[in-house]
């Protein structure tokens, strides 16, 4: 179709595009392209915002490597990753949901566990956590023999990918349900942590004048064939930044009470001060276990700089 001006264009393109097969892929494409265009006509896009807007892309390509997903972050920085989250799981956001976005750090063959084993895998400064979480199915009955991911960041506010002091898989570890439907850890109180600014999302959030931080949390993936696969975040109830965090993650369901015990015996005899305990149930809903893409795959040979956090 020859182009007549800029109202016909679109038209012209969502013609050509009429011969795709897929009918879903169709469906995307037409309302992708009426969307885009649309929008570059509300804004009135100009030629040298146009030429950052590419640069920006270009960019989140270049920043993703195997130690670093930019494009996933960039997802969250927007609030696109929490939308289909909740697009997606508690039926079509009608209901709370255990789901979470997944973020840019889940690794996929974290080192398999057993239930009640550390997830210390070098020296790791923090307050002893033991964990306990439940997994059930939308009638509260367990789920025995469900697959679960748990990953969190370092208290120095780095997962182990970003931070070459780290050992391997070190705050990683996958564990199996039991016949109660739990399983259980140790680790440390996780703390709240900076997602890197080095690139597009840094330039983001510094336009809007948003901080870089994330609410302290742990992330767990749950796989189990008969129900829909989620990955799931807690996050702790005292942190300062649960109403800015940089990702948009937190909702109501997911803020956890980490209990703090002092004088009391711990459930492990070298643990002498104080310490923490969670407990938590994540509900999954019948669907299909399908494991996602693993935004990293592998550690970083440089730390990124510390930045401080932000003043609530
Ligand atoms: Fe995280």
């Amino acid at each position: 179709m020859i182009v007549e001006n800029q109202m016909q264009l679109t038209e012209a393109v969502v013609h050509e595009m009429g011969r795709t097969q897929d009918p879903r892929v169709h469906e995307i494409l037409e309302s992708l392209v009426r969307h885009l265009h649309g929008f570059i006509r509300e804004v009135r896009l100009s030629e040298a915002e146009f030429d950052a807007a590419l640069r920006f892309v270009t960019d989140l390509g270049k920043l993703t490597t195997e130690s670093h997903n930019e494009t996933r972050l960039m997802a969250g920085s927007l609030g696109v990753s929490t939308l289909i989250c909740l697009l997606n799981n508690g039926k079509t956001g009608a209901a709370d949901t255990s789901a979470n976005l997944l973020g840019p750090f889940w690794r996929k063959d974290s080192p398999l566990t057993p239930n009640g084993g550390s997830i210390l895998r070098s020296q790791t400064e923090g307050t002893p956590l033991f964990f306990k979480g439940t997994v059930t199915d939308e009638a509260g009955q367990p789920i025995v023999g469900a697959e679960v991911d748990i990953w969190q960041a370092s208290t120095i506010g780095l997962y182990e990918n970003q931070d070459p002091e780290q050992a391997e898989m070190n705050l990683r570890g996958k564990f199996f349900t039991d016949e109660a439907g739990s399983f259980a850890f140790r680790s440390v109180k996780p703390s709240g942590y900076p997602i890197p600014t080095n690139g597009p999302v840094g330039a983001l959030l510094a336009a809007q004048n948003r901080h870089n931080f994330r609410p302290a949390h742990i992330h767990a993936l749950i796989y189990k064939q008969g129900f829909k696969t989620i990955t799931s975040q807690l996050y702790s109830s005292d942190d300062p930044v649960l109403e800015t965090d940089a990702q948009f993650g937190v909702t109501r369901a997911l803020i956890a009470d980490y209990v703090e015990h002092k004088g009391e015996p711990a459930p492990a005899s070298d643990v002498t001060g104080p310490w923490v305990s969670l407990a938590h149930v994540f509900v999954l809903e019948p669907g299909e276990a399908r494991l996602p893409t693993p935004p990293v795959s592998a550690k970083a040979t440089l730390a990124p700089q510390r930045v401080a956090a932000p003043v609530a």
